[in-house]
């Protein structure tokens, strides 16, 4: 039985959906532990002797991986820290996945087989990553050029992630329930950019150039060849049209509709992350 006391760990919590599963718990009075490397204790991906100190008295965790669960050696990284956790005595494990990822879904088996209550949260691309990640500069700069052609993604707003994680992490209901999270409608990127410079009243110019081309740019600014790697997987191996198609975990955990990306494009407009530039 749950009391409200018990501690909840937040890995990637200053990131996109950590940073809001953050301020949402905290809201409602419940104890959290920051997962994250600037945190006391810290918790670091890449260093397991930090591992025990974060796990230790905590209930339950969000599971957000870096960089991303397709990169090799993440399948490994997660089945030791999944054991570490049941070892720790945690409860529950609520992963945030990514879809179309073959590799994330070898990850979800290693949580989904770890005795613990689970729940998935597999992931389409955040709305969030124009305005708070790598889409940020180019729609600063109102050049956006990306190694994809028409393919529609029905991008979700990580204000719906991070409700669907709060509700899994403490209300009962979610225990192993794989919810594929999507928003309502697909939009190509050149689509999604027309809306923010709509609504933005900016001129913002989208081009579409070969996935050849866009490494060697890349590689002419001298980015890690693994992150390279990484980007260019899911700009051509994940988004060629596999992830288009919409799914129904926002309406089967909240009850209620996603968000859409004008919501989302409207709200961010609002805080004026868009304007410095032009
Ligand atoms: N963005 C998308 O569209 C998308 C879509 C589907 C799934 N996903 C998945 O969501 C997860 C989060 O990705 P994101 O790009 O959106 O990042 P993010 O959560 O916005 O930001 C990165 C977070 O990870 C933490 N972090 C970075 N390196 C770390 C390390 N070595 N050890 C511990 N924490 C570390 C950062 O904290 P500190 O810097 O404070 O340590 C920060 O809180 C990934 O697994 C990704 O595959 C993303």
């Amino acid at each position: 039985m749950k009391t409200e006391q018990e501690t909840i760990l937040i890995l990637g919590a200053t990131g996109k959906t950590g940073r809001r599963i953050v301020q949402r718990l905290k809201a409602a009075g419940r104890p959290v532990r920051l997962g994250s490397r600037g945190a006391s204790p810290a918790f670091d991906w890449d260093d397991q002797s930090t591992w025990g100190a974060a796990l230790d008295g905590i209930h339950a965790v969000y599971l957000s991986f870096q960089p991303d669960l397709a990169v090799p050696g993440a399948l490994e990284t997660i089945q030791a820290f999944t054991d570490q956790a049941v070892n720790s005595g945690v409860r529950k494990l609520v992963l945030l996945s990514g879809r179309g990822e073959i590799e994330a879904e070898q990850a979800e088996h290693v949580i989904q087989s770890s005795g613990l209550d689970w729940t998935i949260l597999r992931a389409s691309w955040f709305a969030q990553n124009f305005s708070e990640a790598h889409f940020l500069e180019p729609i600063l700069q109102g050049e956006f050029v990306l190694p994809v052609g028409n393919i529609a993604e029905p991008f979700i707003d990580a204000e719906d992630i991070a409700e669907i994680a709060v509700a899994a992490l403490t209300q009962p209901g979610h225990s192993n329930q794989l919810y594929e999270l999507t928003g309502p409608r697909a939009l190509t990127f050149a689509e999604a950019v027309k809306e923010i410079a709509r609504e933005t009243n900016r001129d913002i110019h989208f081009t579409s150039i070969s996935a050849h081309d866009y490494r060697q740019a890349l590689e002419q600014e001298q980015l890690p060849a693994e992150v390279i790697d990484l980007v260019l997987y899911l700009f051509t191996t994940v988004l060629d049209g596999r992830n288009t198609p919409l799914a129904d975990g926002v309406q089967r955990a909240l009850g209620r509709p996603a968000r859409d990306f004008s919501d989302y494009v409207r709200r961010t407009a609002a805080t004026g992350v868009w304007a410095n530039k032009g």
